[in-house]
């Protein structure tokens, strides 16, 4: 193979004093001082549309980034026209000479683009800089670098059997359409792996950013134009979900959609993919790709060591305020435990720092909207006036300057409380106690309390009770972890997604996702 196996780009620290933190510093300050009107790039020219939406800074109202042009009907089928004029060319390059431009992508990122997106991604959608460079620099870069890798063991991929005179061997063709990728706010990572996974794979792609978080995915599409993306592979077009959607989905030249969001949208895509198949009006059965909604859970077992278990929660729970998928929201933990658990959840959140993200102390900032602000506010208003529960940790909040909440830990002796149940996508964890003799029921618990199946961890010490969580749990997520927190998934190291409403388990950077971007002709020859 001539592409190298790739390693996972190193995270930079931030220290003081070191050269990252000038450059994240300038980054931001550029930002700041400048109003950018980001337009539409559709067949590689800017269009404006003139109907402007805000960027906002959510951890502070006072500052606003720029507007951005949202597109409607129109542009949208402006980029699909453009998605398919681009497509022959695409197609017919060879794959090597598609791979070098995403490389030529990962350097640019790893290199002169680095600040100014990971800054961009602090300011737009409230990162920490930590936060922000595993996502916006890191995983971005690893998302690139491993596809182009599983892109050549796709293409090398050929039938084991050729009996003589008789050659056989297949080929990977792009989809017959183009794909339309979706984002949501919370990874530019994901917003960025979304459009550019199919498009190493011959496609080409209309890609609509989440209104919320369209500053860092603009920056990223300019550094795909820098790198050689020719025109019209990917069609940047900010706008609303429904405008944009319909239109797509509608199309006769739809051919797939790559999505990333929450479980209730997707459902909808599915259903208006489905009646339209059944309308005929797809040439093929469209690749359905979604990583959707999840209520991740930590399961301790009584062998668990507490200190670990208790910093697994927090950074589960906490970091970037609860807003990944892979978030803790729901912990079930042993009675034997309870106690010494609760006093080091309570001694380390006191110990947490909310503020602005060019605050380089803070370990925690806003929520991303003022839907979200009033979506998880009515969640934590709930518990504090139900019976069922008490709030033992955190639970003020406060819009005034941004969207403010403070890490939440609800106790409740309802196991089927609401807040165990559903998807907050936000800085609350809800905690239930069960008796250490009642452990079956507990998994059982975890296992059947919500629909979905992202990610979750065990913390034990007890291999063979490891083990016993690890069966009856086998189901509950398409991520696992053993004694660590159930966030922070690496490229090339977890393959990422989850089952049952968490999505279609295609794996975000793996071979498997490649391959739903192709479709296979076998070839017999008898010549
Ligand atoms: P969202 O579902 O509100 O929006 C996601 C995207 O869908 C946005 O771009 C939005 O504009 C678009 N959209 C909305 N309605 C649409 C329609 N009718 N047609 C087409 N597009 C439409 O999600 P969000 O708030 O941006 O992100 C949070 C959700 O994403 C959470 O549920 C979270 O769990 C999930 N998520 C999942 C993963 C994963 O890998 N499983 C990763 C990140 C986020
Ligand atoms: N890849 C992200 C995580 O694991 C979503 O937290």
């Amino acid at each position: 193979l001539s592409v190298p196996y790739p390693h996972n780009e190193p995270v930079l620290s931030y220290a003081p004093g070191s050269p990252e933190r000038s450059k994240i510093k300038d980054a931001l300050a550029e930002l700041k001082s400048k109003q950018v009107e980001v337009p539409l790039i559709i067949g590689g020219k800017e269009v404006r549309t003139g109907d402007l939406a805000k960027i906002a800074c959510p951890h502070d109202h006072s500052v606003t980034l720029g507007q951005y042009h949202k597109a409607g009907p129109k542009e949208t089928q402006m980029a699909i026209d453009a998605a398919m004029a681009a497509k022959p060319a695409w197609e017919a390059l060879r794959w090597e000479e598609r791979a070098a431009i995403f490389l030529k992508a990962a350097e640019l990122l790893a290199g002169p683009y680095r600040f100014l997106i990971n800054a961009a991604t602090m300011l737009n959608i409230s990162k920490t800089p930590y936060q922000a460079e595993i996502d916006s620099a890191c995983e971005l870069i690893d998302f690139l670098r491993f596809n182009v890798y599983f892109a050549q063991q796709v293409y090398a991929d050929q039938p084991l059997h050729s009996p003589p005179p008789i050659w056989n061997y297949v080929q990977h063709r792009p989809l017959e359409g183009f794909v339309f990728a979706i984002a949501p706010f919370n990874f530019t990572a994901i917003a960025g792996n979304l459009p550019t996974s199919p498009a190493i794979m011959g496609n080409t792609v209309v890609w609509k950013p989440a209104s919320s978080a369209v500053y860092a995915p603009y920056y990223f599409m300019k550094l795909l134009q820098e790198a050689g993306l020719p025109d019209g592979v990917i069609n940047f077009i900010p706008g609303s979900g429904a405008n944009v959607g319909d239109t797509c989905l509608n199309s006769p030249d739809f051919a797939g959609i790559h999505f990333t969001g929450s479980t209730g949208v997707f459902q909808g895509m599915w259903k208006q993919i489905g009646s339209n198949i059944a309308d005929n009006l797809y040439k093929s059965y469209p690749r359905i790709v979604g990583e959707t909604g999840g209520k991740d859970f930590i399961f301790a077992h009584s062998s668990a060591d507490v200190a670990p278990l208790a910093t697994a929660i927090v950074r589960g729970a906490f970091e970037y305020q609860g807003q990944k998928c892979s978030a803790a929201s729901r912990a079930y933990i042993p009675e034997s435990l309870w106690e010494p658990v609760m006093a080091e959840l309570t001694a380390q959140c006191s110990r947490i720092k909310m503020g602005d993200v060019t605050d380089f102390s803070t370990f925690f900032n806003a929520v991303i909207d003022r839907n979200a602000f009033k979506s998880i506010t009515a969640y934590i208003d709930y518990a504090k006036e139900s019976a069922d529960a008490e709030i033992v940790i955190g639970g003020n909040y406060d819009d005034s300057k941004g969207f403010f909440i403070e890490p939440t830990v609800i106790v409740t002796t309802d196991p089927h409380f609401k807040t165990m149940e559903e998807e907050i996508f936000g800085p609350v964890i809800t905690l239930y106690c069960y008796a250490d003799a009642d452990l079956d029921a507990a998994l059982e618990l975890c296992d059947t309390t919500s629909p979905y199946s992202l990610t979750g961890a065990v913390f034990a010490q007890d291999r063979v009770a490891v083990s016993k969580v690890m069966k009856k749990l086998e189901n509950a997520s398409g991520n696992f972890y053993i004694n660590d927190k159930p966030t922070g998934a690496v490229v090339g190291q977890q393959p990422f997604g989850g089952a049952r409403a968490s999505g279609t388990n295609d794996k975000a950077g793996s071979k498997q996702n490649l391959m739903r971007w192709v479709s296979v002709r076998a070839i017999k020859e008898n010549f």
